[in-house]
């Protein structure tokens, strides 16, 4: 487990990274391009948030627990998640289609995040995001045959992975102070958040999805096993008695 300083020190490094040629022309053709577009356009919208709701979070979390290089480590966060917003605008740009001002999914997201004010629920919506991010991506990547969108998904994609490793770490810390039975209420919020999340977004971008193969089945397959990997490990820290236990957690990369 990394300190926020860690964290800090990882972004800054990372964000000064480039692994995109920008000097390529787009090769994505029509029939490619048709089928995934409002999903592009709808994440690339998604992924440009100013972060001002999360940061008012991690800023009362932080007073809290007195973790005050949390804020900067969340606020480099986010910066990485602009990057990504950017890159996929630049994209759009290049193949002359539209960035969206407006869209369903990222209107109800930004309601549900303008309401939340605790950072254990921030985390939990981070974490279920981000792991459908993956296969989001990753399903971008294998739909096209453009050079250049690949490599913006492969920077993403390269990004994402520490992404749920941050969030899901920050949530451990926030899990082991509540007490056995409050653990336990907790944890099954949690799944069916995830679980129900994660419907929602196969409902609004499951063209994409199967344009890169993800049919319903695989999808929900790879939602269940990145569950098991992240939130799905609390549940070997709950015990009747409310004592902790703790266990490694295994490697988040991958689908
Ligand atoms: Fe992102
Ligand atoms: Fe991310």
């Amino acid at each position: 487990m990394k300190t926020s300083e860690q964290w800090f020190s990882y972004f800054s490094n990372n964000l000064q990274i480039s692994r995109i040629n920008w000097n390529q022309q787009p090769g994505a053709t029509k029939a490619e391009i048709d089928p995934i577009l409002p999903s592009l356009q709808a994440w690339q919208l998604g992924e440009t948030s100013d972060g001002s709701n999360l940061i008012k979070a991690a800023k009362r979390y932080a007073a809290q627990t007195g973790d005050l290089f949390y804020v900067k480590a969340v606020e480099l966060f986010i910066k990485e998640e602009q990057k990504h917003g950017a890159n996929l605008g630049r994209y759009l740009d290049m193949i002359e289609k539209p960035r969206l001002t407006y869209n369903w999914g990222d209107a109800l997201f930004r309601k549900i995040r303008h309401l939340n004010t605790s950072m254990e629920w921030w985390t939990i919506t981070v974490i279920t995001v981000e792991c459908a991010a993956q296969i989001f991506y990753q399903s971008l990547k294998d739909a096209t045959g453009c050079n250049l969108l690949k490599e913006i998904c492969t920077d993403i994609l390269i990004d994402e992975a520490p992404h749920i490793q941050f969030q899901q770490e920050r949530l451990r810390t926030i899990f082991m102070r509540k007490s056995g039975i409050s653990k336990l209420f907790c944890f099954y919020w949690y799944k069916y958040f995830y679980l129900l999340t994660a419907q929602v977004i196969w409902m609004a971008h499951k063209n994409l999805f199967k344009a890169g193969n993800n049919h319903y089945a695989a999808y929900n397959k790879k939602m269940k096993l990145k569950f098991s990997k992240t939130i799905g490990r609390l549940k070997t820290t709950i015990h009747a008695n409310g004592q902790y236990q703790n266990k490694p957690s295994p490697s988040l990369n991958g689908n």
